[in-house]
């Protein structure tokens, strides 16, 4: 455990903020089996200003399950940063994280996600202004990458201009902007960002094995790890870190279905269907599985397909982060 300014985060295993992903029913279902803390995706400042109907489809939380209850804005003007900032925190947002990580064109056209890294002083101003409309009672977070691109790996002095603005802790995932996901998340960098800063630093890239996370842990010191594509259809990587318990092909069935259910409480079965392909990895037959469930959208006939699937089908093997991985510009649009 360790804390994020004034609170209390229970393990050392963050689920990571992703766009389409982490969703209330995701981050609750993260938190039951063992995730200390589950972000909500990107969510524009602007808006959260506007009062867009998207927004407040992200902002959707719940009070009693989900403590801290930590959400992520992106922008690149201040002014609007921090209004959505009061906004949230009113709503009541414990944990204010600010995305500067974000290498989709759309977001960093605007100045706003991994465009920041280009000029850390805007980082600096950003923090203050959100800082001095908030006041020190809710604790701002970031997220970065290494740097904007290989000339300008510039993590630690983003790091430091973080601390000094009054930032409570730094989630590095150690790929630039330009990298995108190629090659692999430089747990080297993460290490040198922990020894560089006193706030906590939590460590991300790549992790997708509860074996995988406490060797990170124990070479980087690092805080925290965050866990993004590993926990796509696997969410029990979180108790198997906390609780060291594997599911049985029952509590499998049941979360699916429960997920499935409080996902359709606001979506449709088409957006559940990404997660249906998730939780298939890794089984034999899965290819059959999946285009069933892509054709149907009669609920409890899909329902009864997942019975038949997960009750019947053993998990032959964990699947690579590779296979996992969907474009998270595909996600984000
Ligand atoms: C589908 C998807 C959506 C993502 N959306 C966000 C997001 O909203 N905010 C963010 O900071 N990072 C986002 N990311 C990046 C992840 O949080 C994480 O930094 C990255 O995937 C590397 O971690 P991993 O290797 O464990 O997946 C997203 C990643 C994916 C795959």
């Amino acid at each position: 455990m360790f804390f994020i300014g004034k609170h209390l985060i229970k393990t050392r295993f963050l689920l990571a903020p992703m766009a389409g992903v982490s969703e209330m029913p995701f981050r609750i279902i993260a938190g039951e089996l063992g995730a200390g803390l589950a972000t909500t995706e990107l969510i524009s400042a602007k808006g959260i200003c506007q009062n867009s109907e998207r927004a407040r489809k992200y902002l959707r939380f719940n009070k009693e399950k989900e403590i801290p209850y930590s959400v992520q804005l992106f922008g690149g003007e201040e002014k609007v940063m921090a209004e959505a900032a009061v906004y949230v925190a009113k709503l009541g947002a414990n944990i204010i994280d600010i995305n500067f990580g974000c290498p989709v064109k759309k977001v960093t056209k605007t100045g706003a996600g991994s465009a920041f890294l280009k000029t850390p002083i805007r980082i600096f101003n950003l923090i203050k202004t959100i800082k001095s409309a908030l006041g020190n009672e809710i604790p701002i977070t970031a997220k970065i990458r290494s740097g904007w691109d290989a000339d300008q790996i510039n993590f630690l002095e983003v790091g430091k201009i973080l601390e000094d603005a009054g930032c409570e802790a730094i989630a590095i995932h150690g790929r630039t902007r330009a990298q995108g996901y190629v090659g692999l998340s430089d747990w080297g960098i993460i290490k040198k960002l922990k020894d560089c800063v006193k706030i906590p630093v939590i460590g991300n890239g790549d992790i997708i094995s509860a074996d995988q996370a406490n060797v990170r842990l124990l070479e980087t010191n690092c805080d925290a790890v965050m866990i993004g594509r590993g926990a796509l259809g696997n969410p029990w990587i979180f108790q198997e870190l906390k609780y060291k318990k594997k599911p049985n092909q029952k509590e499998i069935y049941d979360l699916i279905i429960r997920h499935l259910d409080e996902h359709l409480e606001y979506n449709s079965i088409k957006s559940f269907r990404n997660h249906l392909i998730w939780y298939s990895k890794g089984y034999t037959g899965n290819a059959q599985f999946r285009s069933l469930v892509a054709e149907l959208t009669e609920i409890n006939h899909i329902k009864e397909i997942i019975g038949n699937f997960f009750l019947n089908t053993v998990k032959e093997n964990n699947s690579s982060i590779v296979t996992h991985c969907i474009d998270y510009r595909q996600a984000f649009g």
